[in-house]
């Protein structure tokens, strides 16, 4: 089936974060939005047919997730990612963040230690603050835009006994690593030798490009399986974030009662309806889109690629083994992160995520998202090579 990714849907005045939140985050909303991680694109026609016939029932009341929403995830993760797993071990959570809060909670006690990867996902930092947790930054190692894990950091910090948790993104949000299998093996060592879990947010899984495959690393590694819980969803797969329907999966029974109960202390057992639909009908019919998106992904990752070795050949980039999200590294334009920001949204009127969201690591950087159609990344190109040239290029800014 053909998808047509190119079509522009107007998103103003549809409540769209990306969209409604411009004039809070940039001061102004006019800005094209490349932002905050969800895509512009309609989610898959079985999807957007399911909700269709679910609104057209008019009774929107409590909902379950039986054995069909259960079967449709391990079919799921035994097709795309060759992880045979059991229903039983399937837990319902509104999103991932949620997941990683009640293993937060669950598994460690206020005043210990976390470990999170930098630079990354901003509300890694927040999640572990603001319940507090007291935040171990293991800030990768970037060279030439290639970023690895440093190892003995890692070691040292999960040898200290109030490190009780590594909050783990894989693939990584925003330096789109895939990360691999001797990677995931050492990290797993690390953590049994130190008594560490691991909650592994392995949200963007489904996203690898460029012929790289995610490795989910419960799977790959039995032994940790009573010190794991893996936080999955369809959403950014299939661009269903707002219908807030996401999952864990652990395979220690012991481990898995305690973050049910958890779930279920916090309240955040029920869930809506529709994500419940969504995901079930994602899942069981949404593979073929799913490769329609991701060559479409490649081919605006490409896109970005050749502008920039043509136009603006300093600024860093290399293409991500997963994700939507590029990270684009504008550090030899010289100008400070307030500038960068400021040029940007103010010449170039163009809205990125700014690289200090992610950490000190990321001044300098700038997120890309290229989940939009090719005119709209174009577009976004060339605002982008505008600011180059009237700010970097004459630095009279
Ligand atoms: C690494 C990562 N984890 C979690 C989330 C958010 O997950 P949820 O909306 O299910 O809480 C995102 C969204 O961008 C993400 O990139």
């Amino acid at each position: 089936m053909n998808y047509n990714f190119d079509e522009i849907i107007p998103r103003e005045g549809t409540d769209a974060y990306k969209l409604d939140l411009r004039e809070m985050v940039f001061g102004t909303d006019d800005v094209l939005p490349l932002w905050v991680a969800d895509m512009d694109f309609k989610a898959p026609p079985a999807v957007v047919k399911a909700l269709e016939d679910r609104a057209s029932h008019h009774i929107y009341g409590y909902t379950i997730r039986d054995n069909k929403f259960t079967s449709a995830i391990v079919n799921w993760l035994k097709n795309r990612h060759l992880w045979d797993i059991e229903d039983g071990w399937i837990e319902f959570s509104p999103g991932v963040l949620p997941s990683i809060m009640v293993a937060l909670h669950e598994f460690s006690n206020p005043g210990d230690k976390v470990i999170i990867q930098t630079p990354v996902y901003p509300p890694f930092y927040s999640i572990v603050t603001e319940n507090q947790r007291e935040l171990l930054r293991n800030t990768l190692i970037e060279e030439a835009g290639y970023y690895t894990i440093d190892f003995d950091l890692l070691e040292a910090q999960a040898s200290d006994p109030r490190t009780k948790i590594f909050v783990f993104s894989n693939p990584h949000n925003p330096v789109g690593r895939a990360w691999n299998k001797e990677e995931l093996k050492r990290i797993a060592d690390i953590c049994i030798k130190h008594d560490v879990m691991i909650v592994s947010d392995e949200i963007h899984s489904d996203l690898c490009l460029f012929g790289h495959s995610h490795l989910p690393m419960a799977k790959l590694f039995p032994e940790i399986n009573d010190r794991i819980i893996t936080c999955m969803a369809p959403s950014k797969t299939f661009n269903i974030a707002g219908l807030s329907s996401a999952y864990a999966i652990i395979a220690d029974s012991k481990l898995r009662k305690r973050f049910h109960k958890r779930l279920w202390a916090m309240q955040l057992h029920m869930g809506n309806l529709f994500g419940g639909v969504a995901l079930r009908v994602a899942y069981n019919d949404g593979e073929d889109w799913l490769e329609a998106l991701k060559k479409y992904l490649e081919e605006n990752a490409l896109m970005v690629q050749d502008f920039i070795a043509k136009n603006m050949p300093e600024v860093g980039f290399v293409l991500p083994e997963a994700t939507y999200l590029l990270w684009l590294d504008f550090r030899k334009w010289g100008l400070s992160p307030a500038k960068l920001r400021k040029a940007l949204i103010e010449v170039g009127k163009v809205g990125m995520n700014d690289g200090v969201s992610f950490g000190t690591e990321g001044a300098g950087f700038q997120r890309l998202n290229i989940g939009s159609p090719k005119s709209v990344i174009g577009e976004g190109l060339k605002r982008i090579l505008k600011v180059r040239n009237e700010v970097y290029k004459q630095s009279q800014y």
